[in-house]
C-alpha cells in the first residue's frame, strides 16, 4: 500500500459504488493496509484493519487527530465482538438488543484481543459496534478482521453523512471511498459503558436514551474522576467554520437562519431541519444542513430544539459547535 506522502502528492481517492466487486476491492485496500471510507447508518466511517498498527497511525495522520483519542472497532456481529472484549450479561443483552445499529459499547479488552494498541490508545478498554449497513458488514465479513474506523473527517470538523463530504475533507488522504447512499441516521452512535452498577453513557448519540434505559436502568453522566470517559468528546468537536447562535427565534442581520418546525410567523428560514417538527429527520438533516450553510454565510441561528429523545444528541452536537465557534473569537 501507498505510504502517507504518496497519498497526500497522488490526487482525489477512488470512489466506488456498494457492489460487490467494490466491496471485493474494499476489503483487499484493507487487508494491504490502506484506508476506505465506508458508510454506516450513523457518518462514514475512516476504516483500516484494527490489528495493523502502521494502518492505524495513516488514520489519525489522515484527519490529524490526537493519538491519545481511541478509534471504534467495527465488528459483524456479538461472536467477533465476543472474541475482543469482555461482555458482562448486561453487556450481552445490549448488543442481543441494538446490533446491528448506533450503539457502540466500551468494555475491557479481552486477554489476547488482537486489536493495537493505538487502535485503543493504550487504555485497557475497547469501544466495539456492529454497524446497521449491509456493504461495511459485507467488507468486515470478507476482511474477517474489525475495522477501526472514526468518523471520516477532518479532527473537530462535521461529521460527514455521505461519500462527497468525505470526498470533500479526506479525498486526497485516503485509498478508496465506498459510496452507500446517504446515512439514514446521520448522527453518530450512542457511546455506553456498562458497569457493575448500572451503565454510564459516554455520548449521547442516533440511539436514543430511553430506548437503552429499557435494559439498562437510568444511565449516569461520566464521572471525570473516575476513569470511564470518552477521550474523544473534547468540547471542541462538530463545528461547521461559521459562528453558530442557538435557540434562536428569527436571524439577525447576516446570519442564516436554520429553523426546526413550522417557522415563526414572517421569518423565512435559509434551510428546515424538518418542518414537521420531526426529531429523527432533523438529525438525519443536522450536519449536511449545517455544511451547506457554512458555505454561504459567517454566521448560522439555529432555532430551539427539544431535549426529548434524539434532541439529547442533535442539541450536544450544536453545543460543541458552538462553544468551538466562541473559542475561534478568543
Ligand atoms: O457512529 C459512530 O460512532 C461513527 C461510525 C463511523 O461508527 N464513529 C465515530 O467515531 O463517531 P469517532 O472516532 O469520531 O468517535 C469515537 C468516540 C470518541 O469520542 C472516543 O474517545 C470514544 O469513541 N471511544 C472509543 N474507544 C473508547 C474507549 N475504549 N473508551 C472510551 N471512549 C472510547
Ligand atoms: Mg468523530
Amino acid at each position: 500500500m501507498t505510504s502517507d506522502s504518496e497519498k497526500t502528492s497522488r490526487g482525489p481517492a477512488r470512489v466506488l459504488g456498494a457492489d460487490p466487486a467494490a466491496l471485493a476491492e474494499a476489503a483487499r485496500v484493507i487487508l494491504a493496509g490502506g484506508l476506505v471510507a465506508v458508510p454506516t447508518e450513523t457518518v462514514y466511517g475512516l476504516a483500516a484493519d484494527a490489528t495493523n498498527g502502521a494502518a492505524i497511525a495513516s488514520i489519525y495522520t489522515a484527519k490529524g487527530r490526537p493519538s491519545f483519542n481511541p478509534l471504534i472497532c467495527h465488528v459483524a456481529d456479538l461472536a467477533m465482538a465476543e472474541s475482543l472484549a469482555h461482555f458482562s450479561p448486561l453487556a450481552r443483552r445490549l448488543g442481543e438488543r441494538f446490533w446491528p445499529g448506533p450503539l457502540t459499547l466500551v468494555l475491557p479488552r479481552a486477554p489476547g484481543c488482537p486489536v493495537h494498541d493505538l487502535a485503543t490508545a493504550g487504555l485497557p478498554s475497547i469501544g466495539l459496534r456492529a454497524p446497521q449497513h449491509i456493504a461495511t458488514l459485507e467488507i468486515i465479513r470478507r476482511v474477517g478482521r474489525p475495522l477501526a474506523a472514526p468518523s471520516a473527517n477532518p479532527s473537530e470538523q462535521l461529521s460527514p453523512t455521505t461519500a462527497a463530504h468525505v470526498a470533500a475533507g479526506l479525498g486526497s488522504r485516503i485509498d478508496l471511498i465506498i459510496d452507500g447512499g446517504r446515512c439514514s441516521a446521520g448522527l453518530e452512535s450512542t457511546i455506553i459503558a456498562p458497569g457493575e452498577d448500572g451503565a454510564v453513557m459516554l455520548r449521547a448519540g442516533a440511539l436514543p436514551r430511553s430506548d437503552i434505559e429499557l435494559l439498562t436502568g437510568p444511565l449516569r453522566s461520566p464521572d471525570h474522576a473516575a476513569d470511564i470517559v470518552a477521550p474523544g468528546m473534547l468540547r471542541r468537536h462538530y463545528a461547521p467554520r461559521a459562528r453558530l447562535r442557538l435557540g434562536a427565534t428569527a436571524p439577525e442581520s447576516g446570519e442564516a437562519f436554520l429553523a426546526f418546525g413550522p417557522p415563526p410567523r414572517g421569518v423565512s428560514p435559509s434551510l428546515n431541519l424538518s418542518i414537521r417538527g420531526d426529531l429523527a429527520e432533523a438529525a438525519s438533516n443536522l450536519f449536511s444542513m449545517l455544511r451547506a450553510l457554512d458555505e454561504s454565510h459567517d454566521a448560522i441561528a439555529v432555532a430551539p430544539i427539544p431535549e426529548s429523545g434524539l434532541g439529547e444528541a442533535l442539541n450536544d452536537r450544536l453545543r460543541r459547535g458552538a462553544a468551538h465557534s466562541r473559542e475561534n473569537e478568543l
